[in-house]
């Protein structure tokens, strides 16, 4: 390869800030700033120019957009198919033999599964046609249940093609977990796996999954096989996918669907012990994917992506699937642990795929940070023109050594904020706008307009810390509700601030005019290791096992995760122990999955409580924090927080 070019430059004023280079902004689709202005005068306008420009519809929609507090609606009777939009318009092409997924393999040598265009488009097809043998139609939940091997995509297109939503489990979930999100989905159909590798060794899947349809409304279980190893059977209900594939036919008519049919839903955590389904429809969420996947990674058709995600987050279902592959891209999709068989595998991936725009999250960045710079070091990276972060707030050291380390300080990174409810990223710079300044992410995406908010509904000053809001016109592919449950999308997203605002969860402030900078969650929910978790359900978990009286869960600040989960426990009878916090720990990993597991757990003959009973988590929070405790005059037991105290080894001041 020849010199690799240099995408950013040094501002020469200001410490820390860098803009995009003149090769740069020759390259990127967008590097005039009035796209911000242009789109603000008229977001609605913008939009639906976008959702024209972007996408193939069959029909025109009547109206761009409606706004019916707390729900709104995008090109409302618009008529289109996602995977239509993801595969035939490109097959029509020169991109038919263009590779549109790079399996990697775990196993090292194990040739990378290569599905072009083409490819991808027939497996679709096929597969379409097998879910509607089994009896799928239009409006059936179908559960998919697997790890990161190019089948996903396929199950989720064939979804999408018959317009079958479907509700993708995390494969690293417990069968409990699945269990509750199938019996909420009231699925008939599951798609799995007999297993995967992780680490060298295959992890057995399909022991998981019959745990979990046990009981449930399923009626027939897809095995891909993918290891080879040995799995339960039940006869009737379970089939194997290549016999089901075999003589499946080769084209299925993509269902017409409307802009506001669901194309998705997706379980994740809230306050509360049980996740939600949050909705995602078509016409909107399609047409925030692809944009923001062209525009925030600066997408051309010479592009090789690969967004390191798992599919089962939502990152993994827009910039793993519908994104990428509605802008016609070839994407990098990795099976397995990113140091296996060594620590250098992400980056000998990069080398020997040409990745030009790489997208992970500050966990990772900072986990290969702690493994050393010589892994990276051993390839040439000089294909990357763009990294690109998500997930959760990134400390300055970890930005400044994937800047240098990784991108060789040539590449802007793209710090993009956004949630499983938003369905695509709404607050980054623009690679060939921005700035690119540590730990800020940028600014609201064209055409979308956030503000930070104090206690009553007013804007805050710079710098000034408050709560991040979305102000209509909302976002595409914003979530259009709760899964059953009305109730928890109006007091989750529209009780804050009434039916101003989107209320986001996120406290953030404004280092300069228009930039964010995140700083986290304010309510109960956790980011593990990147990984969306509420203390709830976490506590939830604990109270199951049959020593545990009560537990109050609070996230503790960690180096390489980010945050972890600690665990208040008082006992029925008896004091702790070594023995028993392992067991405690594993019954949560049981019940949730091993991602899931508490960090520490501290044995407590008492938790703070409020004269009315309730635990008073602050208290917890900033032992966790080693923070001062503060004020401790409403608490009932001010015993119990000394005890605590030493058991944490607290040396704050209170
Ligand atoms: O707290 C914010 C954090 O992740 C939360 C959303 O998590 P989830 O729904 O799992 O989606 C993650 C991937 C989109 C947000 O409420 N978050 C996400 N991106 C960032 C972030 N915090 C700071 N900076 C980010 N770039």
């Amino acid at each position: 390869m020849t010199e690799a070019a240099k995408w950013i430059v040094k501002d020469p004023a200001e410490e820390d800030v860098y803009w995009p280079s003149k090769e740069m902004k020759k390259r990127a689709w967008i590097s005039d700033e009035s796209i911000y202005e242009e789109a603000a005068r008229d977001p609605v306008a913008f939009w639906a120019e976008r959702a024209r420009e972007g996408l193939d519809w069959y029909k025109e929609w009547d109206e761009a957009y409606k706004w019916e507090p707390p729900y709104f609606k995008w090109f409302i009777g618009g008529k289109l198919n996602a995977s239509y939009n993801c595969l035939d318009r490109h097959v029509k092409t020169w991109r038919r033999n263009k590779a549109a997924i790079i399996g990697v393999r775990e196993p090292i040598d194990e040739e990378a599964k290569v599905l072009t265009y083409y490819d991808l488009y027939r497996e679709v097809n096929k597969f379409a046609n097998v879910l509607k043998s089994l009896g799928v139609k239009k409006g059936d939940r179908v559960s998919i249940y697997l790890p990161m091997i190019p089948e996903v995509q396929i199950a989720m297109l064939a979804c999408a093609r018959i317009g079958a939503p479907h509700s993708v489990v995390f494969s690293a979930f417990s069968s409990d977990s699945l269990k509750d999100r199938i019996i909420d989905a009231e699925s008939k159909t599951l798609v799995t796996c007999d297993g995967y590798y992780r680490r060298g060794r295959p992890v057995n899947l399909k022991d998981n999954a019959d745990k979990a349809v046990e009981g449930t409304t399923i009626e027939n279980v897809i095995v891909f096989k993918r290891t080879g190893g040995e799995v339960r059977w039940a006869e009737g209900r379970d089939h194997w996918w290549h016999e089901l594939m075999k003589d499946a036919p080769l084209y299925y008519k993509p269902e017409v669907m409307d802009s506001e049919d669901v194309l998705y839903i997706l379980y994740t955590s809230g306050t509360t012990g049980n996740p939600k389904g949050v909705i995602h429809t078509t016409g909107g969420y399609m047409t925030q994917a692809y944009w923001t996947t062209k525009w925030d990674f600066d997408i051309h058709d010479e592009d090789v992506f690969w967004c390191t995600a798992d599919v089962g987050w939502v990152t993994g279902h827009t910039y793993n699937c519908y994104g990428p592959l509605s802008v016609g891209a070839t994407q990098i999709f990795y099976e397995g642990a990113p140091n296996y068989p060594e620590p250098d595998r992400m980056w000998q991936i990069i080398e020997n795929y040409g990745v030009t725009a790489f997208y992970t999250a500050p966990t990772a960045i900072r986990m290969f940070m702690s493994w050393g710079d010589e892994w990276p070091k051993k390839h040439n990276l000089s294909s990357l023109h763009l990294l690109a972060t998500v997930g959760e707030p990134i400390n300055r050291e970890a930005w400044m050594w994937y800047f240098n380390t990784i991108g060789g300080g040539r590449c802007p990174i793209i710090d993009t904020w956004w949630q499983t409810e938003t369905g695509g990223t709404l607050i980054n710079a623009l690679p060939g706008v921005g700035p690119f300044i540590p730990c800020v992410a940028g600014r609201s995406f064209p055409g979308t307009r956030h503000e930070i908010l104090d206690e009553g509904g007013k804007p805050v000053g710079l710098n000034e810390g408050g709560y991040l809001v979305q102000r209509p016109s909302f976002g595409p592919g914003m979530l259009r509700g709760v899964y059953k449950s009305p109730e928890t999308y109006k007091t989750n997203y529209w009780s804050q601030y009434g039916n101003e605002a989107y209320y986001t969860s996120d406290g953030a402030r404004m280092p300069k005019e228009k930039l964010f900078r995140l700083t986290g969650r304010v309510d109960d929910v956790m980011k593990v290791a990147g990984h969306r978790l509420s203390t709830a359900e976490v506590e939830n978990a604990i109270g199951g096992h049959p020593s545990v009286a009560e537990s109050a869960v609070v996230p503790a600040p960690d180096e390489i995760r980010g945050q972890v989960p600690w665990a208040f426990v008082r006992l029925k009878e008896g004091e702790g122990s070594d023995e028993l916090a392992k067991e405690i720990r594993s019954h949560v990993g049981k019940v949730l999955g091993p991602t899931c597991r508490p960090d520490k757990i501290i044995f407590a003959t008492d938790l703070p409580k409020t004269r009315s009973g309730k635990i008073m988590r602050r208290i917890l929070r900033s032992l966790a924090k080693n923070e001062a405790v503060g004020d401790l005059t409403t608490i009932e037991n001010p015993a119990c927080v000394e005890e605590l105290k030493q058991k944490v080894g607290h040396k704050a001041a209170s």
